[in-house]
């Protein structure tokens, strides 16, 4: 495989963006397995953007429990429920949560006692229906923004493509 471990630590976050939906797609090209997407999602954000945890909770009950899936970082708890913490409020509202100081989020769950702000995106496929949320920590208070959310919700776009087809365009990060 051509492409290599990516270094954005420092880069504007639009540009950032645009090279790992680049990434992603090119590495992902003709796969259509959720689980091969999910654990190369995580490991190409983690690697290039050095968070603290980066990964996925699917949805194993619906509307009631999340379990967690392929991530990288230090180890995440099994289970959280629909509601409980920001994973759990992400997938019961189906709305992307940014906690800038996790120690003032109500019912925030702690994994590992360095995260010191959180975003969580849900992620749907194609028919609309809830697969899981997509959860980054950063040791950093305040480290995500409007561009995290755009940049990130484009590339969960990848799993609601019809047969998994890639990151749409119209999706894709603009900056
Ligand atoms: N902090 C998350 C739990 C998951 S871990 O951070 C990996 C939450 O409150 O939902």
């Amino acid at each position: 495989m051509a492409e290599t471990t990516l270094d954005l630590a420092g880069v504007a976050k639009p540009e950032a963006y645009a090279e790992l939906v680049r990434q992603i797609d090119v590495v992902l090209e003709g796969i259509d397995d959720r689980i091969a997407a999910m654990a190369t999602i995580s490991s190409s954000i983690h690697s290039a953007m050095s968070y603290l945890w980066t990964g996925f909770y699917r949805v194993v009950v619906p509307g009631k429990l999340l379990r967690v899936g392929p991530y990288q970082g230090t180890l995440g708890c099994l289970e959280i429920e629909f509601g409980r913490g920001v994973c759990g409020t992400a997938a019961a509202t189906g709305k992307t949560v940014i906690v800038d100081d996790v120690s003032a989020f109500p019912g925030h769950i702690t994994c590992d006692p360095r995260s010191r702000s959180e975003i969580v995106v849900p992620v749907f496929d194609a028919t609309g229906a809830l697969l899981g949320v997509f959860d980054v920590d950063s040791e950093f208070p305040g480290a995500f923004d409007a561009h995290d959310r755009e940049g990130l919700e484009a590339i969960m776009s990848w799993f609601s493509r019809p047969a998994s087809g890639g990151i749409a365009p119209a999706a894709t990060f603009t900056g």
